[in-house]
């Protein structure tokens, strides 16, 4: 386990599921502090986790080797002017912001600070997690794999160039939320056919989840492990051929692509 001081930036919904994972994963509560905007916030976080949690950025960052920062992209700016004076190239920055350049962030900090950009997902907090990360201008493959052990104590984690990180945005990261429009939908479509809602839905996600751990142990092309699924002239080829007229493919291929697209474009909003 990772044996540095972690400063979460931005205590929300990724924030608080991270850190809630590196706890899990044995990172001593003394080791570990938070931030967020509204002091109410603080006080209402701090009673469920057991780090503080404050609105002051600039201690925050000062007291830690690692500072996770898990604002929203539109925040990053003015929380790195804060933190400026407090960051040193001896510390690591961990931005999962969408959206959000290394160079953005490394322009706005002293010279030669070490950047890895992240995109988590929200499983990590059942250490289901996929990640994917990147490294900044002055980041090493120390720093490189300092922030995978971390995002590995809560899943996956890939290394990928930075010109994919929207791509991993628009898939693994905004992908569970497709996913449960499938799960939901496979339930409904259990009760249309008769079965109880629980029993539906307790049979859909649990089908979701074997079919991917088949994917990911094998390592077998999801069409191969279709077909052994699909006998000649029985039910599921009937099934199959719904979703082809339904489109669910294409559809599925589109939500990526805007998803992708609109993580271009975020961090230029106000
Ligand atoms: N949700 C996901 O699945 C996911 C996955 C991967 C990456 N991300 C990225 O993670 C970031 C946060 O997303 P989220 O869904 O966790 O949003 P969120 O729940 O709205 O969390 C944002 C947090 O940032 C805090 N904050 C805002 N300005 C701050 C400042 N100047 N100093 C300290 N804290 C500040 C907010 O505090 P208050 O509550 O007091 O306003 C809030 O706790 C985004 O950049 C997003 O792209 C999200």
């Amino acid at each position: 386990m990772i044996d540095q001081r972690v400063a979460v930036l931005g205590l929300g919904k990724i924030g608080t599921i991270l850190l809630q994972g590196l706890l899990k994963a044995g990172l001593p509560p003394g080791k570990a502090c938070a931030t967020v905007r509204h002091a109410e916030r603080a006080r209402a976080s701090s009673g469920q986790l057991p780090v503080p949690v404050g609105p002051d950025n600039r201690t925050a960052a000062r007291s830690a080797d690692i500072i996770l920062i898990s604002v929203k992209p539109q925040n990053v700016g003015e929380l790195l002017e804060e933190i400026r004076p407090e960051v040193t190239p001896a510390k690591l920055v961990v931005s999962v912001a969408a959206s959000v350049p290394t160079s953005y962030i490394e322009a706005r900090l002293a010279d030669g600070v070490p950047v890895v950009r992240a995109m988590p997902n929200t499983p990590c907090q059942v250490g289901a997690g996929m990640t994917g990360i990147c490294k900044g201008s002055h980041a090493t493959d120390v720093h490189l794999n300092l922030a995978r052990q971390l995002f590995d104590t809560v899943g996956r984690t890939v290394v990928v160039d930075e010109k994919h990180m929207d791509a991993v945005t628009g898939l693994s990261a905004s992908g569970p939320a497709f996913i449960y429009i499938i799960l939901e939908s496979l339930a409904e479509a259990g009760v249309k056919v008769g079965l109880p809602r629980d029993v539906a839905t307790l049979l859909s996600a649990q089908t979701l989840l074997g079919a991917a751990k088949v994917a990911l142990d094998t390592g077998d092309h999801p069409a191969l492990l279709k077909d052994t699924v699909t006998t000649p002239a029985g039910c599921t080829i009937d099934g199959i051929l719904e979703l082809e007229e339904g489109k669910l493919r294409v559809t599925l291929i589109k939500a990526v692509v805007k998803s992708t697209q609109r993580a271009k474009e975020l961090l230029f909003e106000t």
